[in-house]
């Protein structure tokens, strides 16, 4: 959008567009984001708004075409660029090409599939894959090479790995003194990981390098959609779920994780932004006796989703294939097998929601755009 006209206020400057709607940018603002202000390589502020006036004073603005050009009654000039207030416009969120919406999806959902080596090769491969990931929660990558590493060079594509207690990365397999269900051939109902964890691990992959036992399909559901769902149906179950912080914890030998968090946390617009669910690593609840039968209640109502076969999506995972989710979304699980059939090994790792977002504005163009402006 460009500008049409500029009228200086006592506090604000009027920027009129050219399709006649009118922003006021308040003048404190405006001398904040003089790009005089900003390290000309990091680009980093060093004003120090201190500094300044609590209340500047604009003695004149004028444009041409892509600048604007303000003199201050202190003596001070800058140049703005003109793309600077038409993007950032007080009131509303700078366009952000990693704000990918969540497309909700229930048990009808058919998970998006992308072949490994064009995701390897071609950075547009990778960005189509990815923003589908961040819409969805959940893609499958397929045709993997037969090497342990090959899921994580993919992981690697998008950004370094997120380190736990499990390691960088883990080997899900039965084995003989698990410290984590998932090392065993039990069922996991759906779950998300590491909700014990101050952060849980964002996204997560599971390569699946051999899958020859009787049994363990794997099983996904939204956690998004469960969770609207229940605001829609029960909106008192679903405020205790985002209100009361429960207990959630990890121990064994090398680790005592513990942390309150609630099952649902809302992001400012009121929506959904992370389910933290696992049966298994709940602690033991302790909120004030005259709410607990409440919570209960709520808790069993979003569990009883999580049993729904109409959230839930099934497959069984091959050799070769990867599942890629959203981990504070999107809940896994799978059915128990049975290890004197053959053998099932899936290598696991995770990259944060912060390096997948920073993959996707970078391959957006976006930061070379910001550089150049
Ligand atoms: C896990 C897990 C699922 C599976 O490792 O956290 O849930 O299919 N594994 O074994
Ligand atoms: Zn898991």
């Amino acid at each position: 959008m460009t500008i049409r006209d500029l009228t200086v206020r006592a506090d604000t400057l009027a920027v009129t567009w050219t399709d006649m709607t009118t922003t006021d940018f308040p003048i404190i603002w405006l001398r904040d984001n003089c790009p005089s202000g900003l390290h000309p390589q990091t680009h980093e502020r060093l004003l120090d708004l201190l500094s300044l006036e609590d209340a500047p004073v604009l003695s004149s603005a004028e444009f041409d075409g892509d600048e604007v050009h303000l003199s201050y009654e202190d003596g001070h000039i800058s140049q703005l660029p003109s793309s600077l207030l038409s993007q950032h416009r007080p009131g509303q969120r700078a366009a952000d090409p990693a704000a990918i919406e969540a497309r909700l999806w229930r048990s009808e959902h058919s998970v998006a599939r992308y072949p490994a080596s064009p995701i390897m090769e071609d950075d547009t491969a990778l960005e189509t894959w990815m923003k589908v990931t961040a819409a969805d929660g959940l893609s499958i990558v397929e045709n993997l090479d037969d090497r342990t590493s090959a899921g994580v060079d993919v992981a690697e594509r998008i950004d370094f790995l997120r380190k736990t207690n499990f390691g960088t990365t883990f080997e899900v397999i039965n084995k003989p003194d698990p410290n984590n269900l998932a090392y065993t051939s039990v069922a996991l109902p759906l779950h998300t990981d590491l909700p014990n964890q101050e952060v849980p691990p964002g996204y997560q992959f599971l390569h699946c390098l051999a899958n020859e036992a009787t049994g363990g399909g794997s099983l996904f559901a939204d956690g998004f959609a469960m969770a609207e769902d229940l605001r829609t149906e029960n909106p008192e179950a679903f405020e205790l779920l985002c209100d009361v912080a429960i207990p959630f914890r990890f121990h064994d030998g090398d680790a005592d994780i513990l942390v309150y968090k609630p099952v649902i946390t809302l992001g400012a617009a009121g929506d959904v932004i992370e389910i933290r669910y696992n049966a298994h690593l709940a602690g033991v609840f302790d909120m004030p006796a005259d709410i607990m039968p409440a919570y209960y209640r709520a808790y069993r109502a979003y569990m009883s989703k999580t049993r729904d076969p109409k959230y839930r999506i099934t497959l069984k995972l091959k050799a070769g294939e990867m599942v890629v989710f959203d981990n504070r979304r999107v809940l896994h699980g799978r059915d128990s097998f049975d290890p004197s059939t053959g053998f099932r090994h899936l290598h696991g790792c995770y990259v944060d929601r912060g390096e997948f977002a920073s993959r996707l504005r970078l391959l957006s163009g976006r930061a070379r755009a910001t550089k150049a402006a």
